[in-house]
């Protein structure tokens, strides 16, 4: 039997001497057992997925397809086996992304309506079980932690691009709260009890659709329950509450891909693009579809 080391997505494991398990999306229950060699260096281990080593052969590293792979059930492994004690977990958790979102706000200008809104608990809240569902079964971040993970890396890399100087003057209140709630949806979409198999809300509904819903149903109740200095305020509250709404029907960017419109303001075109920037950068970790560019050496998707 052919055993393979695999490099864990989740960077919390990679370590000399230490087991390695293999966490994917599509069969989570299922691992890759596997040890990593002596003369391994674990820091080359870091953040790849797609990097297998084959321990018949030490240290001869290649790329594999997902199937050639040795999985063996969960049940199989040894009850005192390292591997158990494992938690297979991605980077960010609920709290740290929640702990990343304060900054942003904090950072960027906005109306007071939506700084007290954000450092609600009705914001913590909402988003305190995204670290339990992945951001999707199979295409990117399909782990423990993904949805949290990649909320995270959206907000982050908002933040990052709103400071180019055409963009200054855009709602960044409305991006960063639908980029906080673009996905919400997936924590309705996704069974917790089996390796991630769709809900009936799925089909029926979808996760654009019903993370819409959401932000609209939390900001309307928190814009309720707040103080506005004028009607005016709240009038601008509610014009915005709706920009938010569209951002997270549009974030698909395309009717093909699920959204029920394009978007239509520069607010949505860059909540599509920060989301983008998260789920295709991540999928390169991921790609198995991959092949060499032979001048650089590195491993590109193949489309
Ligand atoms: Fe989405
Ligand atoms: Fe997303």
């Amino acid at each position: 039997m052919t055993q393979f080391i695999v490099e864990n997505i989740d960077n919390q494991t990679a370590k000399n001497e230490a087991w390695l398990i293999l966490h994917s999306g599509r069969e989570r229950k299922k691992c890759c057992l596997g040890k990593i060699p002596e003369d391994v260096n674990p820091d080359i281990l870091k953040h790849k997925i797609v990097l297998f080593v084959n321990i018949e052969d030490k240290g001869k590293y290649y790329f594999a397809n997902w199937l050639d792979m040795v999985i063996l059930n969960r049940e199989d492994i040894e009850q005192d086996s390292p591997l158990l004690k494992i938690k297979l977990k991605g980077d960010i958790d609920s709290k740290q992304l929640l702990s990343r979102l304060l900054q942003i706000v904090s950072e960027t200008e906005m109306p007071p309506f939506w700084k007290v809104f954000f450092k609600s608990d009705a914001v913590a809240e909402a988003i305190k079980d995204y670290e339990k569902f992945p951001a999707g079964a199979k295409v990117h971040h399909p782990w423990e932690n993904g949805l949290s993970s990649h909320t995270e890396e959206a907000l982050t890399a908002y933040a990052q691009l709103s400071k180019v100087y055409y963009l200054k003057e855009i709602k960044h209140h409305v991006c960063i709260a639908a980029l906080l709630f673009h996905d919400w949806g997936k924590t309705l979409e996704y069974s917790l009890t089996s390796s991630w198999s769709y809900t009936d809300d799925m089909p029926l509904f979808g996760h654009v659709y019903m993370s819409a819903k959401k932000i609209c149903s939390l900001l309307n109740e928190f814009r309720q329950g707040y103080d506005f200095e004028n009607e005016e305020q709240e009038r601008q509250a509610i014009r915005d509450i709706q920009f938010a709404e569209h951002c997270i029907l549009a974030h698909h960017g395309i009717k093909g891909y699920g959204s029920p419109v394009v978007p239509a303001t520069v607010e949505a075109f860059m909540v599509h693009i920060a989301d983008l920037i998260s789920a295709r950068v991540q999928m390169f970790d991921m790609a198995t579809h991959m092949e060499q560019n032979n001048y650089l050496g590195t491993m590109i998707i193949k489309e």
